[in-house]
């Protein structure tokens, strides 16, 4: 495996968006909305670095697949949600790729809950991948088409524990 960021830089980038966060959204009705299980390692960070009163919440998203991160079956689960009736969403995902996952979770929100407004952050984002209009409004770092894990990323369930983004090889699998 090959560090590509590790985790004193996300750490650096991290009190960056959450103090970016902080002042786009002082005294606005904030929810971080985290989609399992991916982002629960950037939420936990993030949160601690919005220096603004906020609320949490979860919600599920799975593709099932492994390396080849061809999007298929995507199955999502909003029954984690409060009401989000007057308040700004912020959804965080690890990974924005194709953007089917995080697009397809913000229409469902809006649609369903009906938020003031909603914003989407992610840590890492594939540029060269998108096969959707939207793009995310906060994000940690460009990066190649390459399958990454650490930081909450995982390769079929494994290494979301690692603390740094790493990128995962042929050999390794
Ligand atoms: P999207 O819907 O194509 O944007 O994919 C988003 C989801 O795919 C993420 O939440 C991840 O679970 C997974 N994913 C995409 N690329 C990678 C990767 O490089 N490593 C690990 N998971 C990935
Ligand atoms: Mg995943």
């Amino acid at each position: 495996m090959q560090t590509l960021y590790s985790a004193e830089q996300i750490a650096d980038r991290v009190r960056e968006l959450g103090a970016e966060i902080g002042r786009v959204y002082a005294d606005r009705p904030l929810t971080v909305v985290g989609v399992l299980h991916g982002s629960v390692v950037l939420v936990a960070d993030l949160i601690r670095a919005i220096p603004i009163p906020h609320q949490i919440a979860f919600v599920r998203a799975s593709s099932y697949r492994g390396a080849t991160t061809q999007g298929e079956n995507l199955e999502l689960s909003l029954d984690g949600l409060p009401d989000l009736a007057g308040r700004d969403v912020l959804l965080i995902d690890d990974i924005f790729d194709t953007g089917r996952t995080l697009a397809a979770l913000a229409h469902e929100i809006q649609r369903q809950r009906q938020p003031v407004s909603l914003k989407t952050v992610v840590l890492l984002w594939k540029v060269d991948r998108r096969e959707v209009p939207a793009v995310p409004d906060y994000y940690g770092f460009q990066i190649p088409d390459a399958f990454v894990v650490g930081y909450g990323l995982d390769y079929d369930g494994n290494y979301r524990h690692l603390p740094e983004i790493a990128i995962l090889e042929a050999a390794d699998l």
